[in-house]
């Protein structure tokens, strides 16, 4: 196919990432992988439960062989995730007490947990990867009072094991492995969804303010988060405007951003109009037109899977290529948005 690479477009201005698992990497869908990113990341692979699902027993054997396939493909590699309340383990933060009941670890222990799988996790993987995202999806969805960033965070099990500070220390660990390595230079992410909600990009603009802050005045001015990840998980009826709202208020932060889950959910039942689908490509485009504008302060973009056919909304169409690896208007939104 005589298909521009998309990431030829965007060459000058960021990387463009894929989500990718152990199928991804063989035959045609290599092929598409290479011609079209540059960098990846494991859709699952590298997740609490893939890592450690069982205390002190890390398994890293199929997360290497996906890593090391991507990385002698020519492609980068973005670590994703450390801590989240999705794909982790139970063990992490909970027990089971006398009476059979499910109860939170208490703090020391389930901060031991956190540090161990993070600082484990980022050793080993070292400088393979460029990025990572250290903490996934800690604010609720839509927050009434931002300026509250600590009572807008989600109550997920960490928060209780641990606390409010449970993001900060996390990153606190990761940082550690990285002093220790001053030649890896890997950026660390904070990275959430629906972050075009404004009150719930407010309250991730004032966590990551406070939590960056606190760090410089001991650190000479060094950040401790240095990105925010906006994953992208759009629909059609998204508002652009909304979205670059709060990309310019996480820049406006000193950090570099990254849109790094992008799909546009289209349609249902697996049944795409040309009208949705046109409509899909325009927002597309949009999107892709609001990126480029600013560039400097974006490191990359990655779309969360290849082809309808796999994506894990398979059903609403959201991505460039349809299930037979055909580009859509989405393509066409992305290659050429103006
Ligand atoms: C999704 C994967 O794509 C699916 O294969 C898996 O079943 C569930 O997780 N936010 C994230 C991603 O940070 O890790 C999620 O990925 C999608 C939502």
């Amino acid at each position: 196919k005589d298909l521009t690479p998309i990431k030829d477009v965007y060459s000058k201005d960021f990387l463009i990432g894929n989500a990718v698992s152990s199928e991804d990497l063989e035959g045609v869908r290599l092929d598409l992988l290479k011609k079209h990113f540059n960098v990846a990341t494991a859709g699952n692979a590298m997740k609490p439960d893939a890592l450690q699902r069982t205390k002190g027993t890390f398994t890293f054997d199929e997360a290497d062989k996906l890593v090391d396939k991507v990385l002698a493909e020519g492609l980068k590699m973005h670590g994703h995730t450390l801590v989240w309340h999705q794909q982790s383990p139970a063990w992490m933060n909970t027990k089971t007490d006398a009476k059979g009941q499910t109860v939170y670890l208490g703090r020391q222990e389930a901060l031991t947990n956190l540090k161990t799988h993070i600082k484990t996790v980022v050793e080993h993987f070292g400088k393979k990867v460029i990025s990572w995202d250290v903490v996934n999806e800690a604010m609720n969805d839509n927050p009434v009072n931002p300026a509250n960033w600590k009572n807008s965070l989600r109550q997920s099990p960490w928060y209780k094991a641990v606390g409010s500070d449970y993001v900060e220390q996390a990153f606190l660990a990761a940082r550690e492995v990285l002093d220790k390595h001053p030649d890896w230079n890997i950026k660390l992410y904070y990275n959430d969804y629906n972050l075009d909600n404004q009150n719930k990009s407010k309250a991730v603009y004032n966590m990551v303010k406070e939590i960056n802050d606190r760090y410089k005045k001991t650190h000479k001015g060094k950040l401790l988060i240095d990105g925010i990840g906006m994953q992208g998980h759009y629909n059609i009826s998204t508002n652009p405007t909304n979205v670059q709202l709060s990309l310019e208020r996480f820049i406006s932060l000193g950090v570099e951003v990254s849109i790094t889950e992008l799909d546009v959910q289209a349609g249902s039942d697996f049944k795409l109009t040309d009208k949705l689908s046109d409509a899909q490509g325009y927002l597309y485009a949009q999107l892709f037109k609001i990126f480029k504008a600013h560039a400097k302060s974006i490191a990359r973009i990655t779309v969360w899977g290849m082809d309808d056919g796999t994506s894990w909304r398979s059903s609403t169409n959201p991505l460039l290529f349809d299930k037979n690896l055909q580009a859509k208007p989405a393509y066409y939104g992305v290659v050429n948005p103006d």
